[in-house]
């Protein structure tokens, strides 16, 4: 069954409003009874057409996952997996402190990259990236310890293609998809 996307003006004046038009969107497709996949693939297609679709138009590139891969190696080792996405072929590995979005997982904060090229080690994926915002999935164990999942990246064709409320609107969104992570 094909979930159906509520109606909302994605044409929202502001990006507050913008991103509160997605975020139903995207509360629309999750289904908790489904796979991690199968949720985090709608949820993909739905940020990166709502972002590079008219009338917002932006010139994103890159919008998908890395999961934090389910081992028993120690937090030294951690290191997430290519997730879903939309866009071109994307590194498959990324350890925890590695690159932007590595640096996010690490830090359990989102981390916004004016200029890729300023940004020391940062993994160049798609050449054609100019900046980047990842933003990390968190969830909270039985002892209420912060765990993360993972992270949301988007890579845009500009730079300083994200700003601060871009930031608030996606880690909004974020807090909506890690729902279906939590046991
Ligand atoms: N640029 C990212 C790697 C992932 S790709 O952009 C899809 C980074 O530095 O972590």
């Amino acid at each position: 069954m094909s979930p159906s996307l509520p109606t909302t003006e994605l044409s929202a004046t502001s990006k507050p409003e913008f991103y509160a038009a997605v975020k139903a969107q995207i509360a629309a497709v999750l289904d908790p009874t489904l796979t991690q996949t199968a949720n985090l693939a709608n949820v993909s297609s739905v940020l990166f057409y709502a972002l590079t679709d008219a009338p917002v138009s932006r010139k994103i590139n890159w919008c998908g996952f890395y999961l934090t891969e389910k081992t028993a190696e120690t937090s030294a080792k951690r290191r997430m997996v290519l997730g879903p996405f939309q866009g071109r072929v994307a590194c498959t590995v990324i350890p925890f402190g590695r690159g932007v979005c590595g640096t996010a997982a690490a830090t359990a904060e989102t981390v916004v990259v004016a200029d890729v090229h300023s940004f020391k080690g940062h993994i160049a994926c798609d050449s054609a990236s100019e900046s980047e915002i990842v933003v990390p999935i968190l969830t909270k164990d039985a002892g209420g310890s912060v765990v993360v999942e993972g992270v949301l990246d988007i890579d845009c064709l500009e730079q300083n293609g994200f700003d601060a409320e871009d930031k608030e609107g996606l880690e909004a969104i974020v807090a909506v998809i890690a729902d279906i992570f939590k046991a």
